[in-house]
C-alpha cells in the first residue's frame, strides 16, 4: 500500500529528521568535560530494531507490563473519553504495538478519531503507518516524524480539537529530571481545557529488577547503545572503534534513575568527518546515552500538581511495578 499521503516530517522538507541537529549535538555533547549524547539518537532504523528486541526481553518487565494495563483497562479509558470525535496523538510512538489494543478496541465501539503518532525516528513511524494501514484501512491517520516539541506545536494549531495524548513505554523517563516539567507544562499550554493525557510511569522497586531490565543476560541493550557509536560512523563520518567501548548502566540512588554510559576501554582518538574534528577520551571515560528515571506515586502525584493536570485514575499492572496514568487538562 501505498502509505507516503498517510506520514509527514515536520522536521525537514526531505523527510530525514537527522541532518541539522544531529551533527551539531555530536559536536556539543562530546566537547563537554562530562561527554554526553541525548538518547533521543539511539534511535535510527537499526536502533528501532535492537528496541523491538528489548521489549521481548525476559527481563524488560516494562512493555508486558503496560500492555498488560492497556489490556484490561482499555474499556475504562473509552469510558473517560466519552464520545468522539478525537485526536488519538502519541508521543514517542515506536512500533506503537500496545497501541493498537487501544485503537482496536476504539474502532470497535465506534469512536470516530484520527490517530496522530509521532516519533522522531522517520523509521518508526514509517513501519508503524504502514502496519496501521494493512489492519485498519479505514481508520484515519496523520504520522508526522517530528520532535516532542514540534509534535506539541503542531498540537497547538489543532483548535478546538479534543484530543487523547498517549505518553506510553515511560518515555518520560528518558528526559533530565528538571525538563520532565518544563515538557508537561507545554504539553498543557498546547492542549485544550478536559484533554486527557496517559502518561505510562516505571515505578521505583527493587533496585536489582531495575539494573537487569537495562543490562540484559543476552547483551541486547548494549548492542542497542553501542548502536549510536555506530551511528555516527555511518551517518557522520566517524571512526569510532565500537569494540574499544563498552556499556555500562547504573542505578543512581539520589536521581532515582539508571544512567547508562559506553565507556572508553582505552585512552583513543575518534575522528568525525562532517563535524571536521577529533575527540580525544581517557581510559575509562563515559560517555552518558541516557536517563531512564523511576518514579514514586508522590513523584506523579506532584509532577501533575505543578503542571495544571488533575489526575484521573491510575492503572497499574497486576503486580504493581508500572502505571498509566490518566491526566485532564485544568485550565
Ligand atoms: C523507549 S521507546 C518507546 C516507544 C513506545 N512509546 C513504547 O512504549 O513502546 C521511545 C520512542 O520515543 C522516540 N523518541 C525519543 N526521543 C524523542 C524525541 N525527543 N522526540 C520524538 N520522539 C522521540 C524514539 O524514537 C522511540 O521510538
Amino acid at each position: 500500500m501505498d502509505i507516503t499521503n498517510k506520514y509527514r516530517s515536520l522536521t525537514r522538507g526531505d523527510g530525514r529528521v537527522t541532518g541539522g541537529g544531529f551533527p551539531s549535538d555530536v559536536d556539543a555533547g562530546l566537547s563537554k568535560a562530562q561527554k554526553s549524547i541525548s538518547s533521543k539518537y539511539l534511535y535510527d532504523a537499526e536502533g528501532d530494531r535492537l528496541f523491538q528486541r528489548i521489549m521481548e526481553l525476559p527481563e524488560y518487565y516494562l512493555t508486558r507490563c503496560e500492555y498488560e494495563i492497556l489490556r484490561d483497562n482499555r474499556d475504562k479509558i473509552l469510558t473517560a473519553v466519552g464520545d468522539g470525535p478525537i485526536n488519538l496523538v502519541e508521543l514517542g510512538a515506536g512500533d506503537g504495538k500496545k497501541t493498537f489494543l487501544l485503537l482496536e478496541h476504539f474502532l470497535e465501539k465506534g469512536l470516530q478519531f484520527r490517530y496522530v503518532p509521532i516519533d522522531i525516528s522517520e523509521d518508526a513511524i514509517c513501519g508503524l503507518v504502514e502496519n496501521c494501514c494493512d489492519c485498519y484501512p479505514d481508520m484515519a491517520i496523520e504520522g508526522l516524524v517530528a520532535e516532542y516539541f514540534s509534535g506539541i506545536r503542531w498540537l497547538a494549531d489543532q483548535n478546538h480539537k479534543r484530543n487523547l495524548v498517549l505518553f506510553l513505554g515511560s518515555n518520560i523517563g528518558n528526559f533530565a529530571r528538571a525538563d520532565m516539567d518544563l515538557f508537561l507544562r507545554g504539553l498543557w499550554d498546547a492542549l485544550n481545557n478536559g484533554d486527557l493525557v496517559l502518561i505510562g510511569f516505571d515505578l521505583k522497586k527493587d533496585i536489582q529488577r531495575i539494573v537487569d531490565a537495562y543490562d540484559d543476560s543476552q547483551g541486547v541493550t548494549a548492542q542497542f547503545n553501542i548502536n549510536l557509536l555506530e551511528r555516527i560512523n555511518r551517518e557522520l563520518g566517524g571512526n569510532f572503534n565500537v569494540d574499544q567501548f563498552d556499556h555500562h548502566c547504573t542505578y543512581n540512588d539520589q536521581l532515582g534513575a539508571i544512567e547508562s554510559y559506553l565507556v572508553s576501554r582505552e585512552k583513543q582518538e575518534v575522528c568525525i568527518d562532517s563535524i571536521g574534528k577529533t575527540f580525544s577520551f581517557e581510559e575509562k571515560e563515559p560517555l552518558h546515552v541516557e536517563y531512564s528515571h523511576k518514579f514514586s506515586r508522590d513523584d506523579i502525584a506532584g509532577m501533575s500538581e505543578r503542571t495544571g493536570f488533575k489526575i484521573i485514575e491510575q492503572f497499574y499492572d497486576s503486580e504493581s511495578l508500572f502505571v498509566d496514568s490518566l491526566w485532564q487538562v485544568v485550565k
